[in-house]
């Protein structure tokens, strides 16, 4: 079983800023040895929302496939090696990708046995408005899919999936993300 998730920061976002200042939220969020290395990063600023973009988008991923999964972002823990991150919770284990400029970071969780990066595709785009991005995110998984007569629901299920027709189109996986200016879609072919 394969399964991707992602997550968007809106950097300049006011609810983001001076947060990495503020213990309290940094000790909900990050266990003792990601707020180290938040703290001697260069930008703790970029870190911590960086750390905040993988628990969550490794939180989409695996609530795909497992039966339980609550997001405790503590017990998602970051580990990285170089440019290359990953995220553990429990027993399960994703590689991540990440993203960032000065105005946001994104991540990508991919879960599965040998992520073949080459088979997901996202897209980052401005959204008109923040109440439109949800509508604008699933605007951009269709875009990604390549065809018009597809929907995304969320048939049932928290996370969303694109149907044709009312059916559900296997060998594909979707996530999605919108905060701030940003929305994000991915779409991985699962089938390969
Ligand atoms: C699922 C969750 C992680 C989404 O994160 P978010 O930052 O609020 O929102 P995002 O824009 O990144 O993602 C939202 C999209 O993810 C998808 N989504 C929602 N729940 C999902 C889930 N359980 N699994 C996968 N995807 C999910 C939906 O498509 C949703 O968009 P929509 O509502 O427009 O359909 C969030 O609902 C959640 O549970 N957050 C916990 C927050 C928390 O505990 N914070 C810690 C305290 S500070």
């Amino acid at each position: 079983m394969q399964a991707v998730g992602n997550d968007i920061v809106d950097l300049k976002d006011v609810f983001c800023q001076g947060k990495h200042e503020n213990g309290r939220f940094l000790n909900k969020i990050c266990t003792s040895k990601e707020i180290t290395a938040i703290g001697e990063s260069i930008d703790p600023h970029q870190a911590l929302w960086t750390h905040w973009a993988i628990k969550e988008s490794a939180y989409k991923a695996f609530m795909k496939v497992l039966t339980t999964c609550t997001f405790a972002p503590k017990k998602f823990v970051v580990s990285r090696n170089g440019e290359n991150y990953s995220c553990e919770y429990k027993d399960v284990r994703s590689e991540v990708r990440v993203f960032t400029n000065p105005e946001y970071v994104h991540a990508i969780a991919a879960y599965g046995k040998k992520v073949d990066w080459s088979l997901i595709k996202w897209k980052v785009a401005l959204a008109t408005s923040e109440e439109n991005s949800s509508q604008e995110a699933r605007q951009l998984a269709i875009d990604l899919y390549g065809q018009k007569h597809v929907k995304v629901l969320r048939d049932g299920q928290a996370f969303p999936q694109l149907f044709c027709n009312n059916e559900l189109i296997h060998g594909i996986d979707i996530s999605l993300s919108h905060d701030g200016r940003y929305v994000l879609a991915i779409i991985m072919n699962t089938d390969e």
